[in-house]
């Protein structure tokens, strides 16, 4: 059996934050997608600075040197995500040899659009050009099973959304931040599902089983929409071969009130002579 190593990847599109994650040495990886270079778009204009796209997509692959990038198409229909997912591979892959097209697993807006597929037949065709996909948007085992036969290199399931969905479907009030049960959450007599996944956490670890199932492991899950700590554990525990976080979780993953107690208190105890000895 293959030895299962988690892996971090930082879910940001900021320099700063890249730079953060990566100096502590725990970075293995960044994911990005539109709303996340808006959110960057916006803090660079709010600074006063002038915005070069291209520029500011090097800069943070060069950051990442050796560590995969992801970069999301925004074409909606197979040729369009053919045609982006080209571009984005030809003008930034020669930068720094990481980048990684994240392509929706199906990029319909509703449900009979007629282009179910689209995003299944992009994945084949690209991975077949040699470029590693990143399939988002992953909400069922089952499109996890079809982009991984596709040839994806990742799929991205969005545990976070599950758990809004299932919370907002069932008139259930939260915050973005809020833990959600790995094991379903109970109302009344009943745990709370969405077609059978009763949390993003066990969406993870479905799609972790159906891959051991048939041995899949090409393809790596890669838990997204993480937004705590004990969310980041259970993705760990439910086989998640990276989990992508954002910078305030990775931020808290280190942050216990015992630890901070116990700092304060070795801290206060140094005796003169101990401290001599490490010339403190
Ligand atoms: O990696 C996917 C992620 O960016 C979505 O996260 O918290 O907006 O659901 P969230």
């Amino acid at each position: 059996m293959e030895v299962v190593k988690i892996r971090i990847f930082i879910d940001s599109s900021k320099l700063d934050e890249i730079k953060k994650a990566h100096s502590a040495g725990i970075l293995d990886g960044v994911t990005t997608n539109p709303s996340l270079i808006k959110a960057a778009v916006k803090a660079l204009k709010d600074r006063g600075e002038n915005v070069d796209m291209s520029g500011y997509i090097k800069e943070i692959l060069m950051l990442a040197k050796g560590l995969p990038v992801s970069l999301e198409v925004i074409g909606t229909t197979y040729d369009e995500m053919i045609e982006d997912g080209k571009k984005i591979y030809d003008t930034f892959n020669p930068v720094a040899g990481n980048v990684y097209v994240k392509i929706p697993v199906n990029p319909s807006f509703e449900e009979d659009s007629g282009k179910n597929f689209d995003g299944i037949m992009a994945i084949k065709e690209l991975s077949s050009m040699g470029i590693p996909i990143n399939c988002t948007l992953v909400f069922t085992p089952e499109q996890a099973l079809l982009a991984a036969k596709a040839g994806a290199s990742f799929v991205s399931p969005f545990a976070g959304r599950i758990d809004d969905y299932i919370r907002s479907q069932n008139g259930i009030e939260f915050n973005k931040s809020d833990y959600f049960p790995a094991d379903g959450y109970e109302q009344g007599e009943k745990i709370l599902e969405d077609n059978g996944i009763v949390s993003g956490i066990d969406l993870v670890g479905q799609i972790r089983v159906i891959f051991n199932n048939y041995g899949i492991t090409e393809t790596k899950v890669l838990a997204a929409s993480i937004r705590n700590p004990r969310q980041a554990r259970e993705a760990a525990l439910a086989g998640a071969d990276i989990a992508t976080l954002p910078m305030d979780v990775i931020d808290s993953l280190l942050v216990h009130y015992k630890t901070i107690e116990g700092m304060k208190k070795f801290t206060e105890d140094i005796v003169p002579e101990y401290a001599e000895l490490l010339e403190r």
